[in-house]
C-alpha cells in the first residue's frame, strides 16, 4: 500500500513538475529517456523503494512548484514544446531532498503541548479486543499537577470519519477541550476503533477482515462503555460528562437508549452537537451515494480486494494534499468543497488558515461497513441496528430485520444544540430525536447559520455553543 501510494505521488509529482522544468536539450541526462520505449518514462519500483522512508518533507518541494502553476494564457510558443512527462535523476535527487524536510501533521497529543496545555495518552480496551487510544487534558494552561481539586470530568467524543484532533485544533479560546480544561474540567478525548488513533486490537490486525467486521452498533455497545468505565476508574469519580459530536451522539442515543445500559447512571448530562440518529432526510453527497447503491456497490468492490477501511489517514491526502491543495489560496477551494461535501462548510465560521491543521487528522478512517450501516438508515428512514441480511439477521439477532433503537427509554438529560445549515443532522430529522427525547431534552439550541462541522470548528463556537455548555455543567456542579 505504501508503494502505491507513492509511486502515485511520484507520478503527479513528476507531471506536475515537469510543465515547469523540462528542457529539451537535457534529454540525453535523463534516467528514463522520453523518446524510447515509453513504458520506461516512469523510475522503476526499484528506484522508487529508494526513497523509502524519507516521506520527512516533500511538501516544501511540492508547495513550491504548486506556486508556479499558472493558469494559461495562450498558445504555448514553438520554443516551448509540449513536454512528453519524463522524470530526470535531478529530479529524483530533488524529490529526496525535499523529501527530507517535509512537514509531518502535529497528532492530537502535539497539538494540544503546542498550546500550551498538559496531556496524558491512554489505552483502553474493550470487551471484544480493541485497544482504544484516549488523550487526557488533565488540567488548564495556568494551573499546575500540584493543584489537587477534583475536576469534574468530560469525555468529548468525535464524529464519523474524524478523531479527537477535532476538540483541540483551534486556538486556546476557540477550541471546546481548551475552553473546558481552563474552565476546571478533567478532559479526556475519545476515539472510535478503527481510527488513526484506534488500531489496535488483542487478536487481529487492520490487514485483516476481521478487524473491521463492525458498524456503529459496536461503537455503542462496546467503545462508548470502555471509555466511559476507564474515564471513572482513572479519576474516581461516579459520574461525568459526555460530549458528542454526530456519529459520536448517535453511538450514545443508541447504548442509552437500552433499558439495560449502565451508562445511564454514569452520565450526568448527555450533550448533544449536530445530534445524528434517523438520516432519512439528509442531503448532500451521502443521500446520493446511499441513493444510488453506491453504498453497496463500493463496500463489494473494496472487500474483493481486501479493503475495509474507508477514508483512512494517509500520506497521500492528509499531509500531502493538506499542505498544498489546502494551504494554497487558489486551491483551498477543493478542501472547502469536500468539507461541504462531508457536511457542509461555511466560510462565514471558518478559519480557512487553519485548513492544513484539520486535513492533517481527517479524515481518519472508519469501517466500509460503518458506512453501509448510515446509508442503510437513509433508506429505511429508520434508528436500527445494521442489516446482516435476513440469514445472517435471524442467526445474529434472532429475527429477519434489524431491531430498532428506542430513544425512548432514555434516562439521561440531555443538551441539544443543532444548525440550520447541517446537512448531515438535518432539521427534520433532529425533529424526530427531539420528540423521542421529550422531557429528557433539558436544553435546546438552534443556531440557524451552523452547518455540521461548525459545532467543533468554527471560530465562533466558544460564543454561540461552548460557554452554554459551561454553563450547562456548572447547574451539574453546583459547587463549581
Ligand atoms: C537547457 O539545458 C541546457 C544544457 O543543460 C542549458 O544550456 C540551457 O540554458 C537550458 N535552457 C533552459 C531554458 O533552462
Ligand atoms: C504523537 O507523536 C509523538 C512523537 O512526536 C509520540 O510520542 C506520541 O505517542 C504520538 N501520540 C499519538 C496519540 O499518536
Ligand atoms: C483569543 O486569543 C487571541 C490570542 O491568542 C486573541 O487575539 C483573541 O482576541 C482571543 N479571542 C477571544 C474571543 O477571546
Ligand atoms: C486563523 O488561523 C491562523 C493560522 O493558524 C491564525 O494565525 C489566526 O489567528 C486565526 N484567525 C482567527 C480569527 O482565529
Amino acid at each position: 500500500m505504501k508503494y502505491q501510494i507513492i509511486t502515485i505521488l511520484v507520478m503527479v509529482l513528476a507531471n506536475i513538475s515537469s510543465s515547469r522544468a523540462f528542457n529539451a536539450s537535457n534529454h540525453q541526462s535523463t534516467l528514463f529517456p522520453c523518446s524510447t520505449n515509453p513504458s520506461s518514462r516512469y523510475p522503476s519500483v526499484d528506484e522508487l523503494l529508494t526513497l523509502q522512508g524519507q516521506e520527512d518533507n516533500v511538501l516544501e518541494w511540492l508547495a513550491e512548484t504548486w506556486s508556479h502553476i499558472k493558469p494559461v494564457d495562450g498558445p504555448t510558443t514553438a520554443e516551448e514544446p509540449k513536454p512528453p512527462f519524463c522524470i530526470t535523476r535531478d529530479k529524483i535527487a530533488d524529490i529526496h531532498q525535499s523529501l527530507q524536510c517535509l512537514k509531518r501533521p502535529l497528532n492530537v497529543s502535539e497539538l494540544i503541548l503546542k498550546q500550551g496545555y498538559p496531556v496524558e495518552e491512554h489505552s483502553v480496551h474493550t470487551e471484544d479486543g480493541f485497544i482504544l487510544g484516549m488523550q487526557r487534558i488533565p488540567h488548564g494552561r495556568r494551573e499546575s499537577k500540584a493543584d489537587n481539586c477534583r475536576r469534574p470530568a468530560v469525555i468529548l467524543q468525535h464524529g464519523l470519519f474524524a478523531c479527537s484532533s477535532n476538540w483541540v485544533s483551534n486556538l486556546a479560546n476557540q477550541s471546546l477541550a481548551f475552553i473546558l480544561a481552563d474552565a476546571g474540567y478533567d478532559v479526556w478525548l475519545g476515539n472510535v476503533r478503527g481510527n488513526t488513533y484506534s488500531r489496535l486490537h488483542e487478536r487481529y490486525k487492520p490487514h485483516q477482515k476481521e478487524f473491521w467486521y463492525w458498524s456503529w452498533d459496536e461503537m455503542g455497545k462496546y467503545d462508548l462503555p470502555a471509555m466511559v468505565d476507564y474515564t471513572l476508574k482513572v479519576t474516581r469519580h461516579r459520574e461525568l460528562f459526555y460530549v458528542g459530536h454526530s456519529q459520536g451522539t448517535t453511538i450514545a442515543f443508541a447504548e442509552l437508549s437500552s433499558k439495560h445500559s449502565s451508562l445511564s447512571k454514569k452520565i450526568k448530562l448527555f450533550v448533544a452537537l449536530a445530534p445524528v440518529a434517523k438520516v432519512a432526510n439528509i442531503f448532500g453527497v451521502f443521500r446520493s451515494i446511499a441513493e444510488s447503491s453506491l453504498c453497496c456497490f463500493a463496500k463489494d468492490v473494496l472487500s474483493e480486494v481486501h479493503l475495509y477501511e474507508f477514508l483512512p489517514r494517509t500520506f497521500l491526502v492528509n499531509t500531502l494534499a493538506g499542505e498544498t491543495v489546502c494551504a494554497h489560496p487558489k486551491t483551498k477551494f477543493v478542501c472547502e468543497f469536500f468539507f461541504d461535501m462531508m457536511g457542509g462548510y461555511s466560510c462565514a465560521h471558518m478559519n480557512s488558515s487553519r485548513l492544513p491543521v484539520y486535513v492533517g487528522n481527517n479524515p481518519a478512517g472508519t469501517s466500509i461497513y460503518d458506512v453501509e450501516h448510515y446509508c442503510q438508515m437513509v433508506l429505511s428512514d429508520k434508528f436500527q441496528k445494521y442489516n446482516f441480511g435476513p440469514e445472517e439477521n435471524l442467526r445474529r439477532y434472532g429475527r429477519l430485520v434489524p431491531p430498532l433503537y428506542h430513544p425512548k427509554n432514555i434516562r439521561v438529560p440531555v443538551a441539544f444544540f443543532s444548525g440550520g445549515k447541517d446537512k448531515l443532522a438535518d432539521v427534520t430529522d433532529v425533529e424526530w430525536i427531539r420528540r423521542q427525547l421529550g422531557k429528557r431534552l433539558i436544553y435546546d439550541k438552534f443556531l440557524p447559520s451552523y452547518s455540521h462541522i461548525d459545532f467543533i470548528l468554527a471560530i465562533d463556537a466558544q460564543e454561540y455553543v461552548y460557554y452554554d455548555i459551561i454553563d450547562l455543567f456548572k447547574k451539574f456542579e453546583p459547587d463549581m
